[in-house]
């Protein structure tokens, strides 16, 4: 596959490994705005190709558990972590790690779709030509094969020099979804990706979801219950900054363990 070698996140290791299956092991995970505390101390193993989605009452700490995964809560002044998130035998919050690789093997995807106001062609290959990807037919050929992933190609391929913002909310997401596939990330960090589109695009955004994991690990987002259990594998219920329970998706839909697990999906509160 035509690519330029990947600068790694790191310069130094740590001397933990991921278990067998997961593709990152979050261990006590602690994370402040100043002095308040929003994520409590949580633990999780997320599994490689599944999709995990993050539910949970407004405010309970999902997006800022999600932009720790990717380092995005350093742009916040005054946020911190402490804990350990294990990527690859590599501690993703120490200060050692090199963010902008880091990104680039653990890509975001935000609510509001955020194309850049260029062409559907630039919007793909701005970050790789930044990253060293210069020519012409490696370029058409990585924007091809992203807007076919992104399940945006047909819609697309004969206007793709026509600015992004012509297009629709639902096709503006699918391409940062492109632009996110074009960087050949290991993890997709999804922050409610679909709670600004019509229910079509929702539909089609859903689809590419569950088609994704077959190559990627995702992380997903979503006040929207259905969604959580149409597309996920397994399902992680936040409150107040507590992990309140984890587990097979279906299991936390039919029978959860925990009693505000059960209230919450049963719609009592939230
Ligand atoms: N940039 C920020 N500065 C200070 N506090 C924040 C910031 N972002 C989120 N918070 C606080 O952290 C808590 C968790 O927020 P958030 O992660 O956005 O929750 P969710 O995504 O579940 O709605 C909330 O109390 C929120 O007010
Ligand atoms: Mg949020």
């Amino acid at each position: 596959m035509a690519t330029a070698t990947k600068e790694r996140p790191v310069e130094t290791k740590t001397d933990q490994t991921n278990q067998n299956q997961d593709i990152l092991n979050v261990k006590n995970l602690e994370i402040f705005y100043g002095e308040k505390r929003a994520v409590n101390g949580i633990s999780m193993d997320i599994e490689k190709n599944s999709v995990t989605a993050l539910i949970g009452p407004s405010g309970c700490g999902k997006s800022t558990f999600l932009r720790s995964i990717n380092r995005m809560n350093d742009l916040i002044s005054g946020a911190r972590a402490t804990g350990d998130i294990i990527y690859e035998n590599l501690n993703i919050l120490s200060d050692q790690i090199n963010v902008v690789a880091l990104r680039k093997e653990i890509g975001m995807v935000f609510q509001k779709p955020n194309p850049f106001p260029k062409s559907i062609y630039e919007n793909i290959t701005h970050a790789l030509k930044f990253a060293g990807t210069r020519k012409k037919s490696e370029l058409d050929k990585i924007v091809e094969e992203s807007l076919r992933k992104a399940a945006l190609w047909d819609e697309v391929k004969d206007r793709l020099h026509k600015s992004a913002l012509s297009l629709s909310g639902g096709q503006q997401q699918r391409l940062c979804i492109a632009r996110t596939i074009a960087m050949k990330p290991t993890v997709m960090l999804l922050d409610e990706p679909s709670s600004a589109l019509d229910p079509i695009s929702n539909a089609k955004v859903e689809d590419l979801i569950v088609d994704l994991k077959k190559d990627y690990s995702i992380i997903i987002v979503t006040h929207n219950m259905q969604q959580a259990s149409r597309i996920s594998d397994k399902t992680a219920f936040f409150l107040s900054g507590d992990l309140i329970e984890y587990d097979l998706t279906e299991k936390i839909f039919t029978n959860p363990s925990v009693k505000k697990t059960e209230e919450y999906i049963s719609g009592r509160f939230g």
